[in-house]
């Protein structure tokens, strides 16, 4: 089953938001299989965001994403890494259309309330960074003869 990386960033947290994101991922019908609510250290933010060394608000992105709590996930699905992007929006929010998190939630380029996964390779990556095998739940041995 296909994992995603998803992480609700400090302003989603500061603003009560996690509720609402979790709850638009539930309705959709992914299955959620890890979270845990944590402050990131630098080197963790800085290795997550990597790929963004060299760009000019690398420190600015580092020092949002370390100045408060985020809520990481890890959620599974047919499609989820794509599905998950399309559901969250627009980087910036002011491109992000209405019904998505960030059209809803979003307020700067910055502070875009949701961070997930761009592509199978960052998704194993990214869940690799932030959680280990062990806090991972399993469905597969679910009893569902009970449900009608
Ligand atoms: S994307 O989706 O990777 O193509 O987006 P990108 O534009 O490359 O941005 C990557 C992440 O950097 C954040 N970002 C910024 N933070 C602070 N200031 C500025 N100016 C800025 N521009 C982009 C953006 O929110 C992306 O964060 P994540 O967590 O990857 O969504």
């Amino acid at each position: 089953m296909e994992k995603t990386f998803l992480m609700v960033k400090p302003d989603g947290v500061q603003r009560n938001l996690i509720g609402e994101i979790v709850a638009r991922f539930e309705k959709k019908g992914f299955q959620l299989v890890g979270a845990k609510l944590m402050s990131i250290p630098v080197e963790l933010a800085e290795k997550h965001y990597g790929e963004h060394k060299e760009r000019p608000f690398f420190g600015e992105l580092v020092d949002f994403i370390t100045s408060g709590p985020v809520f990481a996930m890890v959620w599974q699905g047919e499609n989820v890494i794509a599905t998950a992007r399309q559901m969250m929006g627009s980087t910036n929010p002011k491109d992000a259309a209405p019904g998505t998190i960030r059209g809803d939630f979003g307020l700067t380029v910055g502070k875009n309330v949701i961070h997930g996964s761009d592509s199978p390779a960052s998704a194993e990556r990214e869940i690799g960074l932030f959680f280990k095998e062990s806090e991972l739940v399993d469905y597969s041995k679910l009893i569902n003869d009970w449900i009608y």
